[in-house]
């Protein structure tokens, strides 16, 4: 057992509601608060100077100065096992070329392909391993990553595999899912039906046998798959016993509803998703899941966070982290802007970025600072918890915690 502390303020996050919105005075701040820590996890989160008086033998890990603590953060929405750079679509599409004209001229989803097939896996390695060293550098410990940009049993596997050894050398939480219908490869021969069924038979048998991902997500869009050869699709992935996620709504309405419909566990994206729909999935247990990062990286609209929110949603915030439509990576900055122009409370930012998200990839055993849970979290040179957003990003993380150990930034 050890006891960190004191902080200025301990943001738990306990006891909120899991849908809805939030206003700051139901967050609970513990002032002058420490941590008792047990193989792990939270022992108790109280008042530092009780806690000392209450165990007076404790390890004491003292922190110095004026900081304060959150739990860390999940981002339950990343590409971040990729090759290669597009930094000539993000210039093409500002002066004011199209989709199909930054496709055409190399760019887009295939060109990450292309670069993705090419990599070897100790240089995909390398790369995943210092994306996820930046966004530990944040505060985030728990991180989705897709596959995607392989599109082929060899090199979707191969990236799967990727994110399975960068597991074994990071104390991050990796969450993987296969998104090998995020589009119809080019040099596939048949239909985008055909496609599908090939990642049922060729592709998810495998990633079952080898325990790659318990996550199988796919991309509802026009220029991806349609709704109805999606939904089929989704639901026999369910029978194999995977989790499902769907992009959904991201240029054209109507795929959360399909989300919702198989009893998918996030929808994300929804920039375009319209009343009847955030209605529908608000009352839904699918969580909503806004990647401002996208909105930002395409010049497009936020997701309607507010809406949903207002209409009882789970709202989760992720950074998409991507190298075509959200380069950025920064989920602090981006969960911070997305609150000015979505009109979000700090407490509704903090619960999207954290247990809310945590829900949205099945880990229930984090997200807060409450007995039982999981001791990851971190803390800000700050003495008011509200400083963090209010810098959109620019206040670095001071220190982040993964099960009660300091990490080194
Ligand atoms: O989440 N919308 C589809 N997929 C990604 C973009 C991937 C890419 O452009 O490489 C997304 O935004
Ligand atoms: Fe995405």
């Amino acid at each position: 057992m050890k006891l960190i502390g004191p902080f200025k303020q301990i943001v738990t996050l306990s006891n909120l509601p899991l849908r809805g919105k939030l206003s700051d005075d139901q967050l609970e701040i513990i002032v002058d608060g420490g941590l008792l820590i047990e193989d792990g996890k939270i022992e108790i989160s109280d008042s530092f100077q009780n806690l000392k008086n209450q165990f007076p033998n404790i390890e004491i890990e003292n922190i110095e100065g004026e900081q304060i603590c959150l739990p860390a953060f999940v981002d339950s929405h990343t590409h971040i096992c990729f090759g290669g750079n597009r930094a000539n679509d993000f210039a093409m599409r500002n002066a004011g070329k199209s989709y199909l004209e930054i496709a055409e001229s190399g760019g887009g989803i295939w060109s990450s392909v292309q670069h993705t097939r090419a990599a070897s896996e100790e240089e995909l390695l390398k790369t995943i391993l210092e994306r996820i060293n930046f966004l530990i550098s944040l505060g985030i410990t728990t991180i989705e990553v897709k596959s995607g940009y392989g599109l082929d049993v060899e090199n979707e596997l191969k990236m799967l595999r990727v994110i399975k050894k960068a597991q074994t050398f990071t104390k991050a939480t990796l969450v993987p899912t296969c998104l090998s219908a995020h589009l119809k490869p080019r040099d596939f021969q048949g239909s985008s039906e055909e496609y599908l069924q090939y990642i049922l038979e060729e592709i998810l048998p495998k990633v079952k046998e080898e325990n790659l991902a318990k996550r199988v997500d796919i991309f509802i869009e026009k220029s991806a798959f349609l709704p109805e050869e999606s939904k089929s699709f989704l639901l026999k992935a369910k029978e194999m016993g995977f989790e499902t996620t769907v992009h959904a709504d991201q240029f054209t309405s109507g795929s959360s509803r399909i989300a919702v419909e198989v009893g998918a566990k996030s929808a994300d994206h929804l920039e375009a998703t319209i009343d009847e729909e955030i209605n529908f999935l608000a009352k839904s247990n699918t969580v909503a899941t806004a990647l401002p990062g996208a909105s930002l990286g395409l010049g497009e609209k936020f997701t309607p966070a507010r809406k949903i929110l207002d209409a009882g949603g789970i709202l989760a915030i992720a950074s998409d982290w991507n190298p075509g439509s959200a380069p950025m990576g920064n989920l602090i900055t981006q969960a911070s802007i997305l609150a000015t122009f979505e009109k979000l409370s700090t407490a509704e930012v903090l619960a999207g970025i954290t247990f809310r998200s945590a829900y949205a990839v099945n880990l229930e055993d984090r997200g807060t600072l409450e007995k039982g849970k999981k001791a990851d979290f971190v803390t800000f040179k700050t003495d008011n918890f509200q400083n963090v957003f209010y810098h959109q990003g620019s206040l670095k993380a001071a220190a982040v915690y993964i099960e009660g150990e300091k990490q080194i930034l």
